[in-house]
């Protein structure tokens, strides 16, 4: 019989981005296996309404199911600020999603009650984050701002051009100018981009990186249903894209700093 803890964890993004979230899971959690999905044939999702991505996340973890995950994280903060709530009461194993420990993290760290969040239209207008930082601290005052030319200029390799700081500039004025003290990535791609968005909001302003917050809950969570691996061998990843293996295998390798040649296609429309 197998055994519920050498079971893999379900990881999906709608691309590579949440491998910034894959890495802290291999970095914090060495013994887990991870079967990752990318959406590499319907990204970006932050442009799109809740019902489309919430259908796309309920095929995702379908096919994720099929592998017999014995966890999933949704990567992804545009899945998680629309598909999350509805997985968690859907399925019959721990859901982690990224909003809910990126919320927590910043109502815990803010000192002037003053918090800003970044990320995609969907997220942004969802108002997921300030609910789940408002559950936390009623008093604490969130401003969100959609910032939808950050993904496309990760995505370009732009991450430290000038194009990035000017738009930086551009977004995160209005945030400043409600002196916030701390700052959500509520993004994949936009740890990607700390340096930039650092120098932007000055040393003085925290920023919270969901992904890191996440896999500290994702540990707690098997842990408390007894569900941590123990196995002792390194783990033999899976990766799977809606398409073009290839273009994830080269960002993989930037990201994870990982060789990666195992990606498969899937048809996911078929799950
Ligand atoms: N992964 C998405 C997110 O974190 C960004 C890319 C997209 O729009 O699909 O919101």
């Amino acid at each position: 019989m197998v055994d519920n803890k050498s079971l893999p964890i379900g990881v999906f993004d709608s691309g590579v981005g949440g491998l910034t979230v894959a890495k802290e899971i291999m970095r914090n959690l060495p013994n887990e296996k991870i079967v990752y999905f990318a959406d590499s044939a319907r990204i970006p999702y932050g442009s799109k309404s809740k019902d489309t991505v919430l259908g796309f996340a309920r095929q995702i973890t379908n096919f994720l199911r099929t592998k017999e995950v014995k966890a999933i994280v949704i990567a992804c903060n545009t899945a998680s600020a629309f598909a999350f709530e509805e997985l968690e009461k859907e399925l019959d194993i721990p859901v982690v999603g990224v909003v809910l420990p990126g919320a927590r993290a910043a109502a815990r760290q803010t000192r002037n009650k003053k918090v800003g969040v970044i990320g995609t239209i969907g997220t942004v207008n969802s108002k997921l984050y300030a609910r789940f930082i408002q559950n936390e601290d009623s008093e604490i005052e969130v401003y969100g701002k959609a910032c939808p030319l950050f993904v496309p200029l990760v995505e370009e390799s732009m991450a430290t051009d000038s194009v990035t700081l000017t738009m930086a500039k551009r977004y995160l004025q209005p945030l400043m100018e409600m002196n916030i003290d701390t700052l959500v990535l509520g993004c994949t791609h936009y740890p990607l981009l700390k340096e930039t968005i650092q120098s932007v909001v000055g040393e003085n302003v925290s920023l919270v990186n969901p992904a890191y917050e996440t896999v500290l809950v994702l540990k707690k969570v098997l842990e408390e249903q007894g569900l941590l691996s123990e196995s002792k061998e390194k783990p033999f990843h899976e990766f799977y894209v809606s398409d073009a293996p290839e273009s994830f295998n080269e960002a993989a390798k930037l990201i994870l700093d990982l060789e990666i040649d195992n990606t498969k296609k899937i048809n996911i429309e078929s799950y």
